[in-house]
């Protein structure tokens, strides 16, 4: 199906107003089941993105010739790319978060059942043969104990070692990322919160269906077989995979090229047909500590340094947070001066957010051809009580890198992966603006 009439209503309906155009991509496209279709529910990712806004652009003759290549400078784990891919198009993709990036090789990779099956055969055997319990040298997860039962954590760690023995390391990756969606499982944090928050059934009134559910999960963590758990995981995600065969789009690429945005130096300049992107947002999402559990299993150790490469981190010495720095957007700035004065660690998260975001979008627009156009998704946010316009600010870095404004939608996105409560000083996100501009000729 051909998208663009159903998008040409949308723009005249806004070039007539003037004003963005209320849709809703769930029913826009109501035709395809995303959670089921090919790798996309390969493993959880904080913040997705709704499978049907790329969808809804890459088959679509307003946007998109066959030869495009597409870019999402912020993949997370990689629902862009995917749909790029089984739209019969090339991607490429920046992460800062290992995980997301291994999320998103993982889910684009090209995969032989046969090489799969025959090396979750190796694994299994490598874990018969090695039923003696290994020491846990994982000293760098202080609060393993805490996390993970002890029996867990030795099954944990010989799942680990057996995976490590493949040598190829694109099916070794796939059998991490199986692996790393059972860590989260297997562990003693809550599943409804996105960064590791230890489960209190006690947290819920006596009757209630969380209190019940969360009760029986910690008795039954007392004796699960993690082998068994996470094999169960690798027979859906092999599912997944013959999926995605079957759609039958193997020639063409999902790339992770970069782990910062800000950097896309194996890109050339002006060689991208199309940017589709949502950007993180200034203090709301901790997408490093979300992904904390994972990536220490994984064997990444320092997670503060991955953190610094965060956009929209939060943690900053108290020397960097004494002057507020200047983000040249006007409406911001002001703004951010009425934060600075009640909060100033907050102003600088926001105004450092902003300048990062201009670098990252910079370096976008560096490699976007001339007419070709940018698609933003993003949304306001509340920092200290006061109404954040993160997509009017995002709007004005990209006006002033040349670009047009060409649509404007919103779309009142329920359950969207960020609806969820943050923290005192960050708000619940209730809708999400699609944002089109093209890059001035
Ligand atoms: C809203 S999420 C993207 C979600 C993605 N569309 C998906 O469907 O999974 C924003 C992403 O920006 C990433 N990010 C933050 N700082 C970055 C940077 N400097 N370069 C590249 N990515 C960055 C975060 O790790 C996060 O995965």
């Amino acid at each position: 199906m051909d998208y663009r009439k159903k998008f040409e209503t949308i723009l005249a309906q806004y070039q007539q107003q003037g004003e963005p155009v209320f849709v809703e991509f769930r029913q826009l496209v109501d035709s395809v089941k995303f959670t089921e279709r090919a790798t996309h529910s390969i493993h959880p990712y904080t913040a997705k993105l709704l499978a049907n806004i790329p969808y809804f652009f890459f088959n679509n003759s307003y946007f998109i010739n066959p030869k495009h290549k597409i870019l999402d400078p912020f993949c997370g784990s990689g629902t862009v790319l995917l749909e790029a891919k089984l739209a019969g198009l090339n991607s490429y993709g920046s992460d800062a978060n290992p995980l997301a990036r291994l999320i998103t090789r993982v889910k684009c990779n090209n995969f032989d059942i046969v090489k799969i099956q025959s090396y979750k055969e190796e694994i299994q055997k490598k874990l018969n043969d090695n039923e003696k319990e290994e020491e846990i040298s994982y000293k760098n997860l202080k609060s393993l104990e805490f996390w993970f039962e002890k029996h867990i954590q030795l099954q944990l760690k010989s799942i680990y070692n057996a995976i490590l023995h493949i040598s190829d390391i694109k099916y070794r990756e796939f059998f991490l990322l199986c692996f790393s969606n059972c860590v989260r499982k297997v562990s003693n944090a809550d599943s409804r919160i996105s960064v590791p928050v230890k489960i209190n059934p006690t947290r819920y009134s006596e009757t209630s269906q969380h209190r019940i559910k969360y009760e029986k999960k910690l008795e039954e963590l007392k004796v699960v077989n993690v082998t068994e758990k996470y094999f169960d995981i690798v027979n859906q995600n092999i599912k997944r995979v013959k999926n995605k065969i079957n759609i039958n789009t193997s020639k063409y690429v999902g790339k992770v090229i970069s782990n910062d945005s800000r950097n896309l130096s194996n890109l050339k300049d002006e060689s991208i047909d199309l940017i589709l992107t949502s950007p993180p947002y200034a203090g709301a999402q901790k997408y490093i500590r979300a992904s904390s559990l994972n990536l220490y299993w994984l064997g990444y150790n320092n997670l503060n340094d991955l953190d610094k490469e965060n956009i929209g981190r939060e943690n900053y010495k108290k020397d960097e947070y004494k002057i507020l720095r200047k983000t040249g957007i006007k409406n911001a700035d002001y703004l951010l001066q009425k934060i600075f004065d009640i909060n100033p660690l907050r102003a600088y998260i926001a105004a450092n957010y902003l300048l990062e975001m201009t670098d990252a979008l910079q370096e976008s627009a560096r490699v976007l051809k001339k007419n070709s156009h940018l698609i933003l998704i993003a949304s306001n946010n509340m920092v200290c009580g006061f109404d954040f316009k993160t997509q009017e600010y995002l709007k004005d870095i990209l006006l002033q890198l040349g670009f047009s404004i060409v649509c404007e939608m919103v779309d009142d996105i329920k359950s969207y992966g960020l609806m969820t409560k943050r923290n005192k000083t960050a708000s619940i996100i209730t809708c999400e603006h699609i944002l089109i501009l093209k890059k001035n000729g």
